[in-house]
């Protein structure tokens, strides 16, 4: 996978990860709650985000579940389909639980809607978010993350969980993916 550019490194992404799980410890009122957090996980773009910010809100002294939700809405194109697919359903009853949902990009907003509906309707008590990258300029439905890590241009990106076709989560850091599907 050759990418055209590199929006953000290793480094950075680090670093932020770290800053959001101080983000959300600081807005975090009531850490001696018998239940702790409950972090949803979308699948499979989040995954590697998931895993450094659960490490991340550890170290910053945030107990924290997680469970994870299989979601698609690309298929294997790079322009949304429209309609958000759930492929794997939680194993947690979220009942009356404080939940974060992370996902790796806010796009359109519908992914963040369908998840932020499907967990309301299952009476969470609070269900905030946590976005790596905000795309805002291709916002479709309103609303924003509670937590963001980066502001991303309107470019299709991969690395770090997300991919291009299904390549290219494995690479350490976020880059712009090539215009060309063969450079893939
Ligand atoms: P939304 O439902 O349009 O907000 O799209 C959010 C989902 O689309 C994200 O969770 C990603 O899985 C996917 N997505 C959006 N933009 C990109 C991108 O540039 N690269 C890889 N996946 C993306
Ligand atoms: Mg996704």
């Amino acid at each position: 996978m050759n990418v055209a550019d590199v929006l953000f490194s290793a480094e950075e992404i680090a670093a932020r990860v770290m800053g959001l799980a101080a983000e959300i410890k600081s807005t975090d009122e009531d850490l001696t709650r018998e239940q702790p957090l409950l972090v949803v996980c979308i699948l499979r773009g989040a995954f590697i985000f998931t895993a450094d910010l659960m490490r991340a809100l550890h170290a910053a002294g945030v107990n924290a579940e997680v469970d994870f939700l299989g979601l698609s809405s690309y298929g294997t194109a790079r322009e949304s389909q429209g309609r958000v697919h759930l492929t794997m359903d939680l194993q947690t009853d979220v009942t009356a639980r404080d939940v974060l949902i992370v996902d790796d990009i806010l796009d359109s907003g519908r992914t963040l809607r369908f998840v932020l509906g499907l967990l309301q309707s299952r009476g969470a008590a609070r269900v905030r978010s946590c976005v790596l990258l905000d795309k805002p300029s291709r916002r479709e439905i309103e609303g924003n993350a509670d937590f963001t890590g980066f502001r991303a241009p309107d470019a299709f990106v991969v690395g770090y969980g997300m991919d291009v076709a299904g390549l290219g989560r494995g690479m350490p850091y976020i880059g712009t993916a090539p215009d060309e599907p063969e450079q893939v």
